[in-house]
């Protein structure tokens, strides 16, 4: 069976020039702080997370949780639990949770106060992609990539279904 082709919203070029200005944003505001921490929640942020690591400037370790969330691309959200977690402790150091997009804001509502718990020395939020129109929550990422429609965005590490995660480029499917 073949998809459908996603209508392009950002392209691989546009995506690349957003990174390197979150990476250079997120360098200037951790350079005094020593060593950061990256942590990836997977499975979306892997090829965001990738591209971002090796763009920023400062001391910096990789670290991935997964969540279950959307199961299959269905609209109505799995109940939230815990796949896998840190590798490591985070007491005392400088955590930046590096999400693929921010939707109804659920995901960062359970992880966060998660981590909060281990006492890291600052905690903070980059997400490539903001969808705005459809927050339960009242969370403010502190680093945005870009704002999008209240519609189902693929490609660049994002599924509907598993499929269009190696897509080099961010595009709407149309069904939800
Ligand atoms: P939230 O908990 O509703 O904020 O959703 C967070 C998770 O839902 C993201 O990390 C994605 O895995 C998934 N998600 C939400 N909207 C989309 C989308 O448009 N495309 C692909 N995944 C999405």
């Amino acid at each position: 069976m073949t998809s459908p082709q996603p209508t392009p919203l950002f392209t691989e070029s546009e995506i690349a020039a957003r990174v390197a200005t979150l990476a250079a944003a997120i360098s200037r505001d951790y350079a005094d702080r020593g060593e950061l921490l990256l942590v990836g929640v997977l499975k979306g942020t892997f090829i965001f997370l990738a591209d971002l690591a090796r763009r920023i400037e400062v001391r910096r370790q990789i670290d991935f949780v997964a969540l279950s969330s959307y199961r299959d691309g269905a609209t109505r959200p799995a109940e939230l639990r815990p796949v896998m977690d840190l590798r490591g402790d985070i007491t005392g150091r400088h955590v930046l949770v590096v999400e693929d997009i921010v939707d109804t804001g659920r995901t960062l509502a359970y992880l966060m106060p998660l981590l909060a718990a281990r006492s890291p020395s600052s905690l903070a939020v980059c997400t490539l992609l903001h969808k705005r129109a459809r927050r339960e929550v009242a969370i403010e990422p502190d680093y945005v990539g870009f704002e999008v429609p209240d519609r189902w965005v693929v490609g660049y590490g994002l599924d509907h279904a598993e499929r269009y995660r190696a897509l080099p480029y961010i595009g709407v499917i149309e069904e939800r």
